[in-house]
């Protein structure tokens, strides 16, 4: 069913149908727009463009038809172009004509971005939940590996000695910035459009505030024709799957290479790995993958986005038709990620004896020879050349930094004492590390208890965010 056609004298073709059709995709704006349709509904029985009566019996077909669209007993069918038409048409099955009554005062102009608002915020707020979950899955391993000591990397080669809980939470942090970045989206997006008809406003929606609390946003747009042309709302929810599409690339990278037999760090439950079909003996990190893999599609979809509203006039234009795909692919595919991933961190098994193993390997303990020096006030440049030294000494005679004798630490640097090897373990390193950010034990464990405040907050946040969204919503 088509919503216009009165000033059209043959039909439309089978191509522009064809090509115009989004109800596929868009359908699933359909239980977002039964819960505007009735709002809408009483807002036009409160300005006498319905009458009670009728609006009585329109609220009842919406029901009916927000259940059935619920069970699946009612969905677009072949002759409907969007969700808005196929909606009007069931509506219109159940009250004849009285059905396209719900179109006064409003154009699908402003009902489309509404409708695609309230989906965004429900669905972030859905996936600011799994990220928590997330968290707590990597936080367990964290607070189970808070004295084991690990090589850390730079350029992927030995760098310093780390506490291993310090490497796994780092990871934490990060999603803690895509959580607080979706509660920043809402502070700013949950404005609603309703009311700006097809731009330039409606007479029949006369208090917008009203309709936006009623459906659950925190205020109204400013301008109307901004409000039907914009969609930073959309490209900003785009960005924030990105930058968490791209912190789980580098988890599922740091699995895959964890999890290889070089590393041997960390066994991958069975539930949440892969055989192959030829080769018998392998297990593969494909969910790791999958996240790293996935990461190319979030950037995507958010360049695709940016792309069509470059540009773009202000006012409808059927260019925003394009707005939906990218958005619904992105959200679909990180909630299908996140538990698949979730599952994998919490119930993968780390081999301590292999991560604490090299942790001194590669001369990692030669910085605290610097800065034994630089304790001493011998400036930071000669400490280095020092270190570098005692590390090419090492390298030549096939030995590790503490095997140095104290003359050959002497003949290297006069401040240089036997009291140094105190230093050259892994343990001292690691304690030495102790300010707020470092990688003590102490200083991790701090952080992570404090990561874990953070977490009670945001989940009752996210609970109360649920509850400002109306009843069917929720
Ligand atoms: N299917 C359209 C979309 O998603 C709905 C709005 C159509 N508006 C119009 N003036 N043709 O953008």
């Amino acid at each position: 069913m088509n919503l216009w056609g009165g000033r059209f004298e043959s039909s439309s073709s089978e191509a522009l149908a064809a090509l115009s059709r989004s109800v596929v995709f868009d359908w699933r704006l359909a239980p977002y727009e039964i819960e505007v349709n009735l709002i809408h509904l009483a807002n036009l029985v409160q300005q006498s463009i319905i009458s009670k009566e009728d609006g009585l019996s329109l609220r009842k077909a919406l029901i009916e038809l927000g259940q059935e669209i619920d069970s699946g007993k009612f969905t677009f069918s072949k002759e409907d172009e969007d969700v808005h038409s196929a909606i009007e048409r069931g509506l219109t099955e159940k009250c004849g004509k009285l059905g396209g009554a719900i179109r006064a005062g409003r154009s699908r102009n402003d009902l489309v971005v509404t409708d695609f608002k309230l989906y965004l915020i429900d669905h972030l707020l859905e996936i600011s939940s799994q990220v928590v979950e997330l968290i707590k899955a990597i936080n367990y391993q964290t607070k189970k590996n808070f004295e084991l000591i690990a090589p850390g990397f730079t350029h992927t080669q030995h760098a310093q000695p780390i506490s291993f809980a310090h490497e796994l939470s780092k990871h934490s942090h990060a999603l803690i910035r895509d959580i607080d970045r979706i509660s920043d989206w809402l502070k700013r997006n949950s404005k609603s459009a309703y009311g700006s008809g097809a731009l330039a406003g409606s007479p029949f929606v006369p208090n917008p505030q009203l309709i936006a609390s009623e459906l659950g946003f925190s205020g109204v747009m400013e301008n109307s024709i901004d409000a039907v042309s914009d969609r930073d709302f959309a490209v900003e929810a785009l960005s924030c799957i990105a930058i968490l599409g791209v912190h789980l690339s580098r988890i599922g990278e740091e699995f895959v290479l964890w999890s290889s037999s070089e590393f041997n760090w960390v066994e991958l439950s069975d539930a949440y790995t892969t055989g192959s079909s030829i080769m018998p003996q392998k297990k593969n990190a494909d969910i790791a993958e999958l996240a790293r893999g996935k990461a190319g599609r979030f950037i995507g979809n958010l360049t695709t986005l940016l792309v069509v509203l470059k540009g773009l006039p202000f006012g409808y234009n059927r260019d925003l038709q394009e707005d939906k795909e990218p958005v619904f692919d992105s959200v679909e595919q990180i909630l299908l990620l996140l538990p698949a991933l979730t599952g994998m961190i919490e119930s993968a098994k780390f081999n301590s004896e292999n991560i604490s193993a090299k942790a001194s390997a590669g001369f990692s303990l030669a910085t605290e020879i610097a800065d034994y020096l630089a304790k001493k006030q011998i400036p930071f440049s000669e400490a280095h050349e020092a270190a570098g030294a005692c590390v090419r000494l090492c390298e030549k005679n096939g030995i590790e930094l503490h095997q140095l004798s104290d003359s050959q630490l002497m003949q290297i640097h006069p401040s240089l004492t036997g009291e140094i090897r105190n230093l050259l373990n892994v343990e001292s390193a690691v304690k030495s590390r102790n300010s707020s950010l470092g990688t003590a034990f102490d200083s991790v464990r701090a952080a992570v208890s404090e990561l874990d405040k953070q977490i009670s907050k945001i989940e009752s946040e996210i609970s109360n965010h649920r509850k400002q969204l109306s009843g069917m919503i929720s």
